[in-house]
């Protein structure tokens, strides 16, 4: 595998004709900073040996590389989900490859449901903390001693720099931010109404598809994360909500919000 990573990591390498130092991963509805990005140089995920090619609406399936906050970055646009059908290993893939092209810190992006009765639609979430509720522990299996250690600690794994950065960006620029633990499970269902209770009552504040799996790879190799939700549905406390929620309005609602994203990711790279 590790042959693998650093072929690929090769391959971008020499197409870009840098080594980026920030990486981003854009959720849902989510891929305007991609659009941010100067002098790019776009990778189909499918013309990229080893990538798979991704499958959900909404995901275009590009690696962008370019500069961004005045830092050479690399931001994948559609990311790999568990509930396409993927193993973990193909799920975290490119994130394995980020650390072969040099990446020191993780910008990660998602859409989520709200599970805090406090939040509404349209709210940004910094990711504080998650719950990793997927059924498969992206590590599970032979441990890459020279990339990271057997048992990694996780205390940590949301870089409170980074977070602090991000709150102080947002203050001086009037955004408001929740901040909430984010659970991810692995789709494609959203949940049921007793589901949604349930993660409300183990502590989580947002739930969606993705995430855990690739900031569990990139800690377990050292790279700084930072995550942000934008909450684009809120459970409710009914038992039969009044309202259902559709794809689209997940996307619609992201696609809104975005432009306040893109504005913080970008004033962070700027100060990492
Ligand atoms: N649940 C899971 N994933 C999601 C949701 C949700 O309510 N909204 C957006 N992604």
């Amino acid at each position: 595998m590790i042959e693998k990573f650093k072929n690929t990591a090769d391959f971008i390498v020499q197409k870009a004709g840098f080594n980026p130092e920030v990486g981003i991963i854009l959720g849902s509805g989510l891929g305007g900073l991609a659009d941010k990005i100067e002098n790019p140089i776009a990778l189909e995920y499918k013309d990229i040996p080893n990538f798979p090619a991704s499958t959900v609406e909404g995901h275009d399936g590009k690696l962008i590389l370019g500069d961004l906050g005045g830092k050479k970055v690399v931001a994948m646009k559609g990311r790999f989900h568990f509930y396409e059908g993927y193993p973990m290993e193909t799920v975290t893939f490119p994130v394995r490859v980020f650390k072969f092209l040099g990446i020191k810190h993780l910008l990660v992006s998602n859409a989520a449901g709200g599970l805090n009765l406090n939040f509404r639609v349209g709210d940004l979430m910094i990711i504080r903390d998650h719950i990793n509720f997927f059924p498969r522990n992206p590590l599970i299996g032979r441990n890459y001693d020279e990339l990271g250690p057997r048992f990694p600690d996780m205390s940590k794994t949301y870089n409170p720099e980074m977070i602090a950065s991000v709150e102080k960006i947002a203050e001086e620029n009037d955004i408001n931010l929740q901040n909430g633990v984010y659970i991810g499970s692995t789709g494609p269902t959203l949940e049921t109404p007793a589901e949604y209770k349930m993660f409300r009552m183990y502590g989580a504040d947002a739930t969606g598809m993705s995430t855990v799996p690739e900031v569990i790879v990139a800690h377990h190799m050292g790279i700084k994360c930072f995550g942000m939700s934008i909450i684009t549905n809120i459970s409710t406390e009914a038992e039969v909500p009044e309202e259902e929620t559709t794809h689209d309005e997940v996307q619609n609602v992201a696609g809104d919000t975005e432009p306040k994203m893109t504005m913080l990711f970008t004033k962070l790279i700027t100060s990492l």
